[in-house]
């Protein structure tokens, strides 16, 4: 049992490596955690702005829903100063965002999303916080995150409050990848982040039953071949087969939130490298009876 685990962290890790020498530095780290708190600050205000407590009653809401969404806006805000003071003259600027939310439920259901991203990106980023106060730090801001993302998936959705023993990460590429969706422009003197853009993957259905086949679709601009879609979920990664009409069998086993992305191997340890397309986020909901390799 303790080898297997030993064993599945050790090929976990090696999911999430990226080159060696394109480790990017704590300032780096920082400007890309910034760059995501701005947008998840810019998402909650906004959001708030348009629609009060009685927006969010009408669409189904229970009255102290949008009390909580206020205290994750004030946590956003409270990051955003934090890592502003900690980067000083190195923080970048905020950009412009455009948000697909069009009432209170959308919002809402685009906040898990957001929300958990956000989250993955501090766990994926935190093996290059060499430092310790700022491992610290950023290990902080992450709990709150992951604990915003766990109490919007349950208490609001109702749906699971965790997605298994172990949280996934994402690289920083693939986080980015999610959150560029929503970035319109960004000020031409902020600081570059260490991070290479993939083309879009768009999937025919973003909740689907184990063992049913969907379709992707994406730019293969270089022609890679052959590629493979791969699915993160904890610290695994599963790897599925993508037939020349871009469909793909979907594994069972997975619970809550996946990100699912083109890969040209499929083989670990994946790294940057292997990235053919950008991700998508999938959700196998499961509820409190589950066993844990039941997605009903
Ligand atoms: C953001 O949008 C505003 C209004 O369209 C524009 O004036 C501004 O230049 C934009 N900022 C960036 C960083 O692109």
């Amino acid at each position: 049992m303790y080898t297997q685990l030993l064993l599945a962290l050790a090929g976990a890790s090696a999911v999430i490596a990226a080159p060696a020498q394109s480790a990017p530095s704590i300032t780096q780290v920082l400007q890309y955690a910034l760059s995501l708190e701005y947008l998840e600050n810019s998402f909650y205000t906004g959001a708030l702005e348009k629609y009060d407590t009685q927006a969010f009653i009408d669409s189904g809401f229970p009255d102290w829903v949008r009390g909580r969404f206020e205290q994750i806006s004030e946590n956003e805000q409270t990051h955003v100063k934090f890592l502003q003071g900690a980067l000083g003259a190195s923080a970048p600027q905020p950009c412009n965002y455009s948000f697909p939310y069009t009432d209170p439920k959308s919002f809402v259901t685009l906040s898990m999303g957001i929300e958990g991203v956000g989250a993955a990106a501090y766990l994926g980023a935190s093996k290059y916080i060499t430092d310790p106060g700022t491992l610290l730090a950023a290990a902080s801001i992450l709990s709150v995150e992951q604990r915003q993302v766990g109490w919007v998936s349950s208490a609001v959705l109702k749906h699971q409050p965790w997605d298994g023993a172990f949280q996934t990460p994402l690289t920083i590429n693939g986080a980015y990848s999610l959150a560029m969706q929503f970035i319109t422009s960004c000020p031409s003197s902020n600081p570059p982040l260490p991070v290479t853009t993939f083309p879009a993957l768009t999937v025919s259905e973003t909740s689907p039953q184990p063992g049913s086949t969907i379709t992707i679709s994406f730019n293969n601009a270089n022609n890679v071949s052959p590629t493979y879609l791969a699915w993160f979920n904890g610290l695994e990664v599963v790897f599925t087969n993508i037939d020349t009409n871009g469909a793909a069998q979907v594994p069972s086993g997975l619970h809550g939130t996946v990100y699912v992305g083109v890969v040209s191997s499929d083989q670990t340890p994946l790294s940057d490298a292997d990235m053919v397309s950008g991700l998508a986020i999938m959700q196998f909901p499961y509820d409190s009876m589950a066993s844990e390799t039941d997605n009903q």
